[in-house]
């Protein structure tokens, strides 16, 4: 069972992975949780790269660091994983290119679309959950208590521009994506409606 969740900035994606691996350990299964960028050793540094405010770079640059990073952790994360008969949870994965990338950046489709294919091996989710938010309310749970990185110091229309992009993308594929918005709700009840879905997969 290989399980992502998405969203944009702020939609509370961490708090809810790890809430869910636990939920998974209590029915039995092994879990592995890990992230993009950075789930792997040379991904930190990608990760470092990435986010760090300071970093100019290139938006081509950048989704080949992403593809990078990606394809790192697929071949020594995910799939040696999946393979053991463990369940995977990733915070982020290929949605988070096609959402940044295309949608944020202004990126072609079909160049994202074929490093992303590339990068992730072929390998999709057996469930996505995107965790949908406004902007406003994201960025500013993102940024509380943290300096802004490299992403979130984008303007608003950027962000705007990713989490329309994660809608369309989840329209086209209903049967892996399931959009739970977040806005104004308690984490309890969140999680909750994951749990649902989760359940129904199982
Ligand atoms: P993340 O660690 O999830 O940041 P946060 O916890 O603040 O949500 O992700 C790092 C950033 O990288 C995030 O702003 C989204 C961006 N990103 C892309 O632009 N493309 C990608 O393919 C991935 C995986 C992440």
């Amino acid at each position: 069972m290989f399980i992502t969740f998405e969203g944009p900035e702020g939609c509370g994606k961490s708090t809810h992975a790890k809430r869910l691996k636990a939920f998974l350990e209590g029915k039995g299964y092994q879990v592995v949780l890990t992230r993009e960028p950075g789930g792997t050793q040379v991904g930190k540094n990608i990760r470092d790269l990435l986010l760090d405010p300071q970093s100019v770079l290139d938006e081509n640059t950048e989704v080949y660091l992403f593809a990078a990073d990606r394809s790192e952790h697929v071949s020594k994360i995910i799939l040696p994983a999946l393979e053991s008969g463990k369940a995977v949870i990733s915070d982020r994965f290929i949605d988070s290119t096609l959402a940044y990338q295309i949608g944020g950046r202004g990126l072609p489709e079909d160049l994202v679309r074929y490093l992303v294919m590339v990068s992730s091996k072929g390998l999709m989710p057996d469930l996505t959950i995107l965790l949908d938010v406004a902007p406003e309310i994201g960025l500013r749970r993102a940024t509380k208590d943290t300096i802004a990185d490299r992403f979130e110091k984008e303007k608003m229309e950027f962000h705007q521009r990713v989490r329309e992009k994660y809608l369309e993308i989840a329209k086209a594929d209903p049967e892996r994506i399931k959009v739970i918005n977040t806005d104004n709700r308690e984490i309890d009840d969140i999680q909750e409606e994951i749990r649902c879905r989760i359940n129904e997969k199982l």
